[in-house]
Order: C-alpha cells, then structure tokens, then sequence
C-alpha cells in the first residue's frame, strides 16, 4: 500500500510517499481501508521531533473509512462498519491497523470525509466548551484562530451552547469565515484585549481557548475576569515560557489548564458521549464541517508546509 513516512525527523521535506506492506490486525485490533485522512497540527510536531517518535515510522493519527479485517478478541466491530478514529499512529496510507477501542462508530447521515473532518478535533472542541470550562448561557469567551479546524468547530459548539464568541483572525478573508460560525466579534490578534474589555464593561471574558500559545498567552490571560479560565490547549505559534503562579493572583484568582484529548477521553463511554453529540449535531445540521483543503496522499508535505504557513482554514484532509 502507499503511505507516508517519516524516515527522519525535520521539515516537511521529510515526508516520503513509500510503498509498505498493508497492515495486518493484531490482538485486539481491526485493519481499515482509509477514505480520508485527517491532518492536525500534533502531526507537525511528530514530523519534527517536537512530540518525538522512533523513526521510521508511518505518520498520521485520524481518519475514517470501512473496517476489512478484525483481530482475535475483537467484538465491538465487524468487517464492512464504517468507522472513525482519532488515535491510529500510520493514518497517512491506504491501510491502517488500529485498537478496536479506538474506533467509533459512524452513523448514516455522516460521509466518511466528514467523519474524519470532524473527529479529533471535535472531540477537542466538544471537551473544551463543555468540560475544561463549561460555558454557561451569556457568558462571552475568546476563541483565538476561529477559522482554523479546531477553532470553526469551537465558536460553533460555544454558540450552541448559548455563549458569545469574540474570535480572532489573521486576514480579514479568516474573519469572514469565523463570523459564518457564528462569531459575535471578530478581530485582530492585537486587538482582542481592547474588544474583550470593551464586550463586557471591563469586566473580563469568562474563558479563553488558546491554541496559538506564545504570541497570544499575555494578551488571553490579561482579558479574563477575576476566576476567569485560560484553556491552553497547543501552540500553533510556539510553546509559552515558564511563568510565575503569583500572575494568576495577580489576574484575580486565575485557572490555568493546558488539557489535551486523552485527559478529556480516559473510557470508552466518555469517548463515545463526545462522538455521538458531534455525529449527532452534523446529521442534525446543528454543526457544519467545513473542508478547507483536500490533498492527496502523495501531497503530504505541501499540506503541512500550508498548515505551518497559516495558508488553510477549517480542516485539512489527504485523500488516499
Ligand atoms: N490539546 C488538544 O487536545 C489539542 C487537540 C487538537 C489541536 N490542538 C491544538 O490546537 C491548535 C489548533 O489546531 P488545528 O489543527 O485546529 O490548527 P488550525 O487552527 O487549523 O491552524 C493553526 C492556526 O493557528 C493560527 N496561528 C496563529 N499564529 C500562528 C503561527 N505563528 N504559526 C502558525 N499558525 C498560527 C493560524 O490562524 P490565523 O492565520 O487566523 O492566525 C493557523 O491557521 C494547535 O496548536 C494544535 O496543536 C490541541
């Protein structure tokens, strides 16, 4: 089968289309055949050694597609399910061998391409909106790059639940897009603490979702109102130095989390609560996809030399 592999870790270049043998399903797991792949911004970070992994290695950790063969001790799913999965190490290929606990089930009402779209990270915006801080009717929040993947489905899931969103954008053709998913405000990074300020007469933003992380920690810590939460949840921009706990005092009694997937993901029933509201919502039409950019396969390194360049909007996908 083809794939894409990373044979030593470094810029995009390092990405080689490879021919390799098709998975077979171990103990416990199930082999799929991949209709869409997801690309996600933790790729980048294993591509280059940031999150490191044993090179060689098959990249890519989302996708979905029909289930060909199961392992021994395998009963949840059967061959012929379409499925979607967001922990599947090797999701840049034809085939991937993944744990069947891993796999969830996808609904009719969902196509494939949507279900890889929407998956890790709607579960990303799923648990930030409503677990890391639960957003409460009338509260205002930051979401910082809103037209990016996580950041579309964010503000969508926030207004569902009866907040109001101040977005930031880098272009104005961004900030079309996040006003479309339902952004109360729109603005430029530098000029988000002013507007947060301004939106709640001084007061302060209830929550700030940052996943640009460097160039926008200060500026989302100075916009909260006093207990106000900062979800630090990546770092699109680079990673936030140390910091001094007495600035949380200083803030008014600040929270400061930097959650990832897996602690909002520990069993499979809080796996499954999360994708079944997401499948739901976009069978319903209550959340919408969008797919900014489809590349195939062998186009991996031009899709993360465009992720990186912050060319994309919504979600990336590679097409086997
Ligand atoms: N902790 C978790 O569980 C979890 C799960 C999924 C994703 N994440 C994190 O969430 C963040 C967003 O992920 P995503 O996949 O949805 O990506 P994305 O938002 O589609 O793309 C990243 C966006 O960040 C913005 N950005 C701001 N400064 C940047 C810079 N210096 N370089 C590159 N981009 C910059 C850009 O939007 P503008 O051009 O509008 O600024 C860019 O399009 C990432 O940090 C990722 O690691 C965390």
């Amino acid at each position: 089968m083809r794939a894409i592999q990373v044979t030593e870790h470094g810029g995009p270049d390092v990405l080689a289309l490879i021919d390799a043998p098709t998975p077979e399903a171990g103990d416990g797991q199930i082999v799929v055949s991949i209709a869409a792949a997801g690309l996600n911004y933790i790729d980048t970070y294993q591509r280059s050694g940031t999150y490191p992994i044993e090179t060689p290695f098959i990249l890519g950790m989302e996708g979905a597609g029909t289930v060909r063969a199961v392992g021994a001790r395998v009963e949840s799913v059967s061959v012929g399910d379409r499925v979607a999965w967001k922990e599947g190490l090797g999701s840049y290929a034809e085939s991937v061998a993944i744990e069947a606990a891993e796999a969830v089930p996808v609904p009719e009402g969902v196509a494939d391409d949507l279900a890889a779209a929407a998956i890790l990270q709607g579960i990303t915006a799923h648990y930030l909106a409503t677990s890391t801080y639960p957003v409460q009717d009338g509260d205002w929040v930051v979401v910082h790059a809103a037209a990016g993947g996580v950041g579309q489905l964010l503000t969508q899931i926030v207004k569902l639940r009866g907040g109001h969103v101040l977005a930031t954008t880098s272009t104005p053709e961004k900030a079309e897009l996040a006003t479309a998913a339902g952004a109360d405000k729109v603005v430029a990074y530098d000029q988000m603490l002013d507007a947060a300020k301004e939106l709640t007469d001084g007061v302060g933003v209830a929550a700030v979702y940052d996943g640009v992380g460097a160039s926008t920690f200060d500026d989302s810590l100075a916009a909260l109102r006093i207990r106000g939460t900062m979800a630090l949840f990546g770092a699109a921009s680079g990673p936030v130095p140390p910091l001094d706990p007495q600035r949380l005092n200083r803030g008014g009694g600040l929270f400061l989390t930097r959650p990832t997937l897996a602690h909002y993901t520990r069993d499979r029933d809080e796996l499954t609560w999360r994708t079944n509201e997401i499948f739901g919502w976009i069978a319903d039409g209550s959340l919408r996809v969008q797919i900014g950019q489809r590349y195939p396969l062998a186009e991996a390194a031009a899709a993360h030399r465009d992720l990186e360049a912050r060319k994309t909007t919504a979600k990336s996908l590679l097409i086997p």
